[in-house]
C-alpha cells in the first residue's frame, strides 16, 4: 500500500501518491498540472520546472515529496489572472520567447523576485537569478527586458502583425509564456501507456543475449520489445539509413545511446524501473574515439557503426576559381588541419512521441516533438 502525501497546490489541498520521485512528477503525472515543464528531471539543471513552495522559487524536480508535506505550492495555473496577463503581455511585447519551453519556469523565478523587490528589482540581480535557467533559443536579454517591464509596471502591449513587412508578436506567445500551450510531453489521452528505453551499458560491444523476463514480470508492464519484434527495416537515417533503432542479439553497439529494449508500462516510473531489469550479456570492445583513426581504417573490425561498410559518411569537395594560381601568388601560405564539432541543436523540450491508435479506422495518429 503506497502512502499518500498531502500539501496545497494553487490554493487547493491535494493528496498524491508518496512514491513519486519528486514534486514535478506528482504535479505533472498525477495532478495533470503541466505548466512546469520537464526538461531534464531529475538533474535540476534547466530550471523549466520552477514553481513556488511557500513563496520561494524552487526546481520541482529536486524537491522530494517529503519536503513539501503541508506546504503551499504555486504554479502558473494558480497565479492571479491579471498577473498572468501582465507577464504574458510583457514577454510577448519584448519578444522574450521563441519555442517557449523554458519560459513558464523563468516567469515563476521572475515572479518570486518581482514579488519581493517590485520596481527596485535590479537587472543584474535578476540576471544572476536567471543563472538557474537554460534557454537555448531566445537568450536572456529580451527575457530580462520583459521582466523589467513587469517589475517597473510598464504597460507592454504586444503588437498585432500588420501584414508583410511589419513585425508583430510571436504566434501563440501568451499561451507559450504561461505554459498553456501543450508540448508533446504535456499531451494526455485515455489509457495512455509509457515507454522507457534500456540503453547499452557499453558504447562498443557485441550483444550476445538479451533477457527480458524480469522486466516483463515487473508491476504495470504490458510488453517489452527488442529488435526481434520489429518487422522489416531496422535502420533509419536522414542521409543514409545507417542508424539501427534497436540493437539485436548478434549485433554490435556503436555509441552509448544505442537502445536494446523498450519497456511499455502503465506509468513512466514503472516503465523506467522495469527497463533497469533487462539483462544483457556483452562482449566488450574498446570504443573508437578518434575520428581520424576511424576514417583512415578500412578494416572490418574498425567499422564504427554496426552493419555499415565504411566509417566515411560522405565526401564533399569544393573548388572555386584557380586555387593553384591563388596559392602561387599568395604572400604567405599556412598549412593546418582545422577541426570543428558537428553542432547539435540542443533543444530543451524532450524528444517525445505519442502514438494514438484508432482501432475503428485502423489508423495511428503520431504526435512527435
Ligand atoms: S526539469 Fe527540473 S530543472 Fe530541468
Ligand atoms: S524559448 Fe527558451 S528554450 Fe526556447
Amino acid at each position: 500500500m503506497v502512502e499518500s502525501i498531502g500539501f496545497v497546490v494553487n490554493g487547493v489541498p491535494v493528496q498524491v501518491r508518496g512514491d513519486h520521485p519528486h514534486l514535478l512528477s506528482a504535479l505533472r503525472d498525477e495532478l495533470n498540472i503541466t505548466s512546469p515543464k520537464d526538461g531534464c528531471s531529475p538533474t535540476g539543471q534547466c530550471g523549466c520546472c520552477t514553481v513556488h513552495v511557500d513563496g520561494k522559487a524552487v526546481v520541482a524536480c529536486q524537491q522530494p515529496l517529503a519536503k513539501v508535506v503541508g506546504k503551499s505550492v504555486l504554479t502558473l495555473e494558480g497565479v492571479d489572472e491579471s498577473e498572468r496577463e501582465t507577464y504574458a503581455n510583457a514577454f510577448a511585447a519584448c519578444g522574450g520567447l521563441q519555442c517557449g519551453f523554458c519560459i513558464p519556469g523563468i516567469v515563476m523565478r521572475a515572479k518570486a523576485q518581482v514579488d519581493k523587490k517590485g520596481a527596485d528589482l535590479d537587472r543584474s540581480d535578476m540576471a544572476r537569478h536567471l543563472g538557474a535557467h537554460l534557454c537555448r533559443c531566445t537568450g536572456y536579454v529580451k527575457v530580462l527586458d520583459a521582466i523589467e517591464c513587469v517589475a517597473k509596471g510598464t504597460v507592454c502591449a504586444p503588437e498585432v502583425p500588420g501584414g508583410i513587412g511589419s513585425s508583430g508578436v510571436r504566434y501563440e506567445a501568451k499561451e507559450l509564456t504561461l505554459g498553456d500551450r501543450g508540448y508533446v510531453d504535456d499531451l494526455r489521452v485515455e489509457g495512455m501507456l509509457h515507454a522507457a528505453l534500456h540503453l547499452t551499458a557499453h558504447s562498443r560491444a557485441d550483444v550476445l543475449h538479451i533477457d527480458t523476463a524480469a522486466a516483463q514480470a515487473a508491476p504495470g508492464v504490458h510488453v517489452v520489445y527488442t529488435a526481434a519484434d520489429i518487422p522489416g527495416e531496422l535502420r533509419v537515417g536522414i542521409i543514409y539509413k545507417d542508424w539501427p533503432i534497436l540493437i539485436p542479439e548478434g549485433g554490435r553497439t556503436s555509441y552509448a545511446g544505442d537502445v536494446l529494449a523498450i519497456v511499455v508500462a502503465d506509468t513512466r516510473e514503472q516503465a523506467r524501473a522495469a527497463a533497469n531489469l533487462v539483462g544483457v550479456e556483452y562482449l566488450v570492445h574498446p570504443p573508437i574515439t578518434d575520428p581520424d583513426v576511424a576514417v583512415a581504417s578500412t578494416l572490418a573490425k574498425d567499422i564504427a557503426v554496426w552493419g555499415t561498410d565504411s566509417n566515411v559518411l560522405s565526401v564533399s569537395e569544393y573548388r572555386r576559381g584557380d586555387v593553384d594560381a591563388a596559392f602561387a601568388s599568395a604572400a604567405h601560405l599556412v598549412r593546418e588541419t582545422f577541426h570543428t564539432q558537428r553542432i547539435e541543436h540542443a533543444f530543451l523540450e524532450p524528444e517525445s512521441t505519442l502514438a494514438v491508435p484508432d482501432t475503428a479506422n485502423g489508423t495511428l495518429h503520431v504526435y512527435s516533438g
